[in-house]
């Protein structure tokens, strides 16, 4: 018979997305732990009714959001929906994880930030943000502090995995069709690894079940390296060509050729010291995380 007592009920808000996946790898093997994730169509952030039943059917000890209007550039033209989705969703779920006393842990971004400088950004610095998408992102943070004193925020960057689809999976994806690949050379950031997000999500998920009251309410998960978005396709291609998959030249380029509809910051350098030294993180290198997650998206069927 399982003792429940001895067993973690962690629900997510998303289930097909890179984190949401991860964190399903990180749960895989570990008995202590039972895993309800829900897909859109089960638990729409758009939906507070929704969300409700999801979260009444799993009776979870805790929840994390790692569901998210994430289309950049198409959150331009649709403000209320990215509105909808990152602010009034993780509203409504900081609310009922309150009302229930469990402990909630909501994702967010540095888009947050406005970009300005060289340093990495760290909690304390204040947010700009310079998209719709980053000032949905910026009010889902607000809302769920307002809603629960006990919730936690944690803010990623620039992730990437063998998971969904992310700037690995892009790069690959553009090798097959294109000869050369123009891709930004003046934007700066940490390459995080999924899987080790999850595991710091799941770590913390852990610690507030078994009672932490005093870990910070604002976190940086991010990876101690900074690499620009050039440097990274070129070493994707490398590592793919090295694995026997699709090979294109990278021509570095800078920001402004796209013209893209919504502004981003050149410096998205986030530190995640803090929260490194609090909890302990190890993270996955460059090279490590390139090859793992290089040979998921090859392995995928074509
Ligand atoms: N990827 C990055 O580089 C990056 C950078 C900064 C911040 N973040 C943040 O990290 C978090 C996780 O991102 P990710 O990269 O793992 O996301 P992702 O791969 O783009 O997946 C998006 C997830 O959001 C869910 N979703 C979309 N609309 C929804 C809705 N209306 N209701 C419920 N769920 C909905 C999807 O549901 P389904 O499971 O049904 O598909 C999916 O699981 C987000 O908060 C994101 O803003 C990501």
């Amino acid at each position: 018979m399982r003792n429940d007592r001895m067993v973690l009920r962690l629900a997510t808000i998303g289930r097909n997305g890179q984190t949401a996946q991860a964190i399903a790898a990180a749960c895989a093997s570990n008995p202590a732990i039972h895993l309800a994730q829900a897909d859109r169509a089960q638990a729409d952030l758009r939906d507070p009714a929704s969300l409700a039943r999801f979260i009444d059917a799993a009776k979870p000890d805790a929840i994390i959001n790692a569901g998210a209007y994430n289309l950049v550039d198409r959150a331009e033209s649709e403000p209320d929906e990215a509105m909808r989705v990152n602010a009034d969703g993780p509203f409504a779920l900081a609310r009922i994880c309150n009302t229930l006393g469990i402990p909630f842990i909501h994702m967010s971004t540095d888009l947050v930030f406005g970009g300005d400088g060289d340093q990495a950004h760290t909690e304390d610095d204040a947010p700009n943000p310079l998209s719709v998408y980053g000032r949905s992102k910026l009010a889902g943070e607000r809302a769920v502090a307002a809603a629960n004193a006990f919730a936690i925020t944690a803010r990623v960057c620039w992730v990437y995995s063998e998971y969904a689809d992310n700037f690995v999976s892009k790069m690959i994806g553009f090798a097959r069709m294109q000869p050369r690949l123009k891709v930004v050379s003046d934007q700066v950031g940490p390459p995080t690894y999924a899987p080790d997000i999850a595991r710091a999500l799941v770590d913390l998920s852990l610690r507030m079940h078994g009672g932490a009251r005093d870990l910070p309410r604002l976190m940086h998960l991010a990876a101690p390296w900074m690499t620009d978005r050039a440097s990274m396709a070129r070493d994707i291609m490398e590592e793919s060509r090295r694995q026997g998959g699709p090979f294109a030249p990278v021509d570095p380029v800078p920001t402004s050729t796209f013209n893209a509809p919504a502004r981003r910051p050149l410096n998205a350098r986030l530190s995640g010291a803090r929260a490194t030294a609090l909890l302990g993180l190890a993270w996955t290198s460059w090279d490590e995380g390139l090859g793992r997650s290089v040979a998921g998206v090859l392995s995928r069927p074509s």
